[in-house]
């Protein structure tokens, strides 16, 4: 895969927090380095599809020179797993539900816990900022080290 042009799906409960953090951290990241990818974000949850990413989420990235306010929220599908080649959930509860959806050994090759592409094997948790105040600093620098990882690792 690597070189390629690769599919990069970023999941998280309700696709307003976390995921369009990471759908916009790594796109820039992406193309600051030239890379091909296409990027995308989506939620196992269905609470939040057609809206925009919640406007701490906004802030945060604008905050980084981001502007994630164009993206919509939509609800993950079992055809993702087609779709893209790599699958990066926020969460366990997030990676469990997309592993429901696996039927091959190839689609679960597909899924990861998005911190182990800082910090391989510890299995972190992105945690959830949504009922929280002060938890989106911490997220973006969290998604940010992650995003780091993934380009070195599949950007060649
Ligand atoms: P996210 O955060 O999964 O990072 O987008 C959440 C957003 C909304 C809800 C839960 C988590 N909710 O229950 O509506």
């Amino acid at each position: 895969m690597k070189g390629n042009k690769m599919k990069i799906l970023m999941v998280c409960l309700g696709n307003i927090c976390r995921s369009p953090l990471a759908e916009g951290i790594l796109q820039a990241k992406a193309a600051a380095k030239g890379l091909d990818w296409e990027i995308d974000s989506a939620g196992t949850g269905r609470w939040h599809v057609g809206q925009e990413p919640d406007s701490r989420s906004i802030a945060v990235a604008k905050k980084h020179g981001l502007d994630i306010s164009h993206q919509r929220g939509r609800q993950f599908r079992a055809g993702d797993l087609d779709r893209f080649d790599l699958i990066f959930a926020m969460d366990s509860s997030n990676y469990q539900d997309i592993m429901r959806h696996a039927n091959s050994p190839d689609d679960k090759a597909k899924i990861h816990l998005i911190m182990n592409m800082a910090e391989p094997g510890k299995n972190q948790a992105v945690p959830d900022p949504y009922y929280g105040t002060d938890g989106f600093d911490l997220v973006y620098d969290m998604l940010d080290r992650a995003c780091e990882g993934i380009v070195k690792k599949y950007g060649g």
